[in-house]
């Protein structure tokens, strides 16, 4: 059988209401026949016994002579035959046809009502007795009428066809109703699989469940606790990275000043300061990596209702990090600018928000060549704050766009670096609601990139 919901429910309605429709129509269309054959049985009696009255003695002999009325009770537009017979007990035919009826006459003097066949057409027939006394003599005279039944079929079908027809508009609209029905209950279901299906990767949060039917909520009440499973397990894994970056950041630091150390003593050789060289570099990119990996484990841990405590006007903030890559651009020979106006409150953690203006200006003046622009912006209005890096380097390739954001992605293998910046501006934007936008920079050249968070509104902030 299908697995379809609805197509099983509809099967386990139709099934019995089906049986039920057959077994009540057989029962309604023998109460019809039964009506039916009441009315025909009445008119042939009637008939009979007008045929009976006009059985008469004349001069010592019995004679009848049919009045037209009692063939006429028997007029319909169903062009039924009608047949009758009169004979006495000798067995002489006063009228009548004469092979009619077949039936041998009843010993009881009680109307005999039968089903019978005459010319291969069905009868319904029914014989009547009438005593003739004249003189002394008795005679038994037998009036047997019959009728062809399409009047009476016409009739019963009258009867019971209505009501075969209400019973299937009965199922049609149960059938109906279910249909209608289950796609207006199993709404909430369709809701909650939207609501699976939309979310990220990482979103842990459990499905509510207030507005399911009870049959469901177990269901989802268990798959909640499977994704609270997982969310403790995710938080362990995050946790794990983060002691372990926390852990190698010790002795890599000692081992960076070891090798410094090495590196100013006398009478070194010449290869061997220029292994301790490579080793240094080596270890600078190690406490590089290890640097962002805690920062990626902070991002991610990063707790919403702690974020919203706090209010980070990122105008200072960007002036804060473009003064602090000034040297960097300066060797790169980057032109750094910024555009820092008016007050853009956001909530969120200080050092968090940094970390991301601080990766998208480093990226830009990184990525772009000497001789470029670099342009660090902070725009305000009454709903959003947007900052946003904008450079005229080669920027990102368009089949790398969606990619640039995964942990440990670089589109150019070129310079150094972990490709972990922009995964980390990524979990800190997400951390504070943020969306980020994309797209090449003026004229098509460069990157410009640009994170939009909602405004803190300070007198709101002041009322709470
Ligand atoms: N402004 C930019 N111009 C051109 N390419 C960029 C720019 N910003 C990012 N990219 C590309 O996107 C990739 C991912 O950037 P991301 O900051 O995540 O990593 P990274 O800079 O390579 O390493 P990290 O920042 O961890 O040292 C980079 O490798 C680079 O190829
Ligand atoms: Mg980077």
């Amino acid at each position: 059988m299908t697995n379809s919901l609805r197509m099983r429910l509809l099967w386990w309605l139709l099934v019995p209401l089906a049986l039920y429709v057959f077994v009540t129509g057989k029962a309604e269309y023998d109460n019809a026949r039964r009506t039916a054959d009441l009315v025909q049985d009445n008119q042939l009696i009637s008939s009979a016994r007008m045929i009976a009255g006009e059985v008469e003695w004349v001069d010592g002999f019995l004679r009848v002579d049919v009045p037209p009325a009692a063939l006429e009770v028997f007029v319909s537009p169903y062009r039924d035959q009608v047949f009758y017979s009169v004979r006495v007990d000798d067995g002489r035919l006063l009228a009548g046809t004469p092979d009619f009826p077949p039936r041998p006459l009843q010993a009881s003097d009680m109307p005999d009502h039968y089903d019978t066949e005459l010319h291969g057409q069905p009868v319904r027939a029914v014989g009547l007795v009438r005593q003739m006394y004249d003189n002394g003599a008795t005679r038994r005279v037998w009036v047997t009428v019959g009728k062809t039944v399409r009047s009476r079929d016409a009739m019963a079908q009258q009867l019971w066809q209505p009501q075969l027809v209400r019973q299937i508009a009965m199922i049609a609209l149960a059938v109906a109703l279910v249909c209608i029905g289950l796609t207006f209950e199993l709404r909430p279901l369709m809701k909650v699989k939207e609501d699976v299906a939309d979310r990220d990767p990482m979103q842990l949060e459990p499905i509510r469940v207030e507005r399911l039917h009870t049959e469901l909520r177990p269901i989802v009440e268990a798959i909640n606790q499977c994704i609270a499973r997982l969310g403790v397990q995710v938080a362990a894994q995050r946790r794990f990275i983060a002691d372990a970056a926390h852990q190698l950041r010790t002795p890599l630091t000692l081992l960076g000043t070891q090798l410094q150390f090495a590196r100013q003593q006398d009478g070194i050789h010449p290869a061997l300061d220029e292994a301790l060289a490579a080793m240094h570099r080596s270890n600078r990119s190690m406490v590089g990596l290890t640097n962002k990996l805690l920062l990626l484990a902070q991002a991610e841990a990063a707790d919403n209702t702690q974020l919203a405590a706090e209010t980070v006007d990122l105008v200072p903030l960007a002036m804060e990090v473009v003064e602090d890559l000034a040297l960097l651009a300066q060797a790169r020979e980057i032109d750094l600018g910024a555009e820092l106006n008016g007050v853009a409150p956001v909530a969120g953690h200080r050092g968090l928000l940094q970390a991301l203006i601080a990766n998208l200006a480093e990226n830009a003046i990184r990525y772009t060549g000497r001789g470029g622009h670099v342009t660090v912006a902070v725009n305000a209005d009454s709903d959003t704050v947007t900052v946003s890096v904008l450079d005229d380097g080669p920027g990102i390739p368009a089949e790398s766009r969606s990619r640039v954001f995964e942990p440990f992605f670089r589109a150019s293998t070129d310079t150094d670096g972990t490709g972990l910046g922009l995964a980390i501006v990524r979990e800190i934007a997400d951390a504070h609601h943020g969306v980020i936008a994309l797209k090449p920079g003026v004229g098509g050249k460069g990157v410009h990139i640009g994170v939009t968070f909602p405004r803190v509104v300070e007198e709101l902030r002041a009322v709470i």
